[in-house]
């Protein structure tokens, strides 16, 4: 049985489409399956409908968005809880805020080429946005500014689901953010 060490904040940054959903639902069942009960994801999707539903996509509302939810990772990861966040959190000083206010925080840069973004366009928002009937989309006609640092990079395009999620449990190990 694994256990925790000590909270701390999976941040997954990156384009729509790159994988930070999927790579977090992932970290979580690992988690689960080696024995650590309480993991809590918070992602883009469900928060932006509870937490942040009076937010648009503005650079200000964008980084509202992600202050709040850094508050809310604060709060659990202090209580010992995993928190995996999945935004695609543009703007890096934003994320750097929340870096600086929340103990160990891991920025896992979620990142695919925008052709294969274009090619996977899970939810049909990359369509949309190249037609304009979406403006402002990230990657499009809105800017995303890669971390400079990520403790983590992940290709999607090259790394399976699995090798991600490695990727990423081999280092909260070495971090001995958690036990094996
Ligand atoms: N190696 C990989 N890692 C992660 N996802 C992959 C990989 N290869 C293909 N995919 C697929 O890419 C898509 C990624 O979608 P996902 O919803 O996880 O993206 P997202 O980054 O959460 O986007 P959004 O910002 O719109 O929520 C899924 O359909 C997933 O199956
Ligand atoms: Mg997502």
């Amino acid at each position: 049985m694994a256990k925790v060490k000590t909270g701390f904040v999976l941040w997954f940054t990156g384009l729509s489409g790159s994988g930070k959903t999927t790579l977090s639902l992932e970290v979580e069942r690992r988690l689960k399956k080696m024995g650590i009960p309480h993991v809590q994801r918070l992602d883009g999707d469900v928060v932006r409908k509870e937490l942040t539903k009076d937010l648009g996509f503005s650079k200000e509302d964008r980084d509202e968005n992600i202050r709040r939810v850094g508050f809310v990772a604060k709060l659990l990861s202090d209580n010992g809880i995993p928190t995996l966040c999945a935004f695609i959190s543009p703007y890096k000083d934003v994320r750097h805020e929340v870096r600086q206010r929340c103990s160990n925080f891991v920025e896992i840069f979620v990142y695919c080429p925008l052709e294969i973004l274009i090619e996977r366009d899970p939810k049909g928002l990359y369509k949309k946005a190249l037609s304009g009937e979406i403006k402002g989309f990230t990657g499009i006609d809105d800017p995303y500014e890669p971390p400079e640092n990520p403790e983590i990079t992940i290709d999607t395009s090259v790394e399976s689901i699995d090798d991600g999620t490695e990727k990423i449990i081999f280092y909260i190990t070495e971090k001995k953010l958690i036990e094996a």
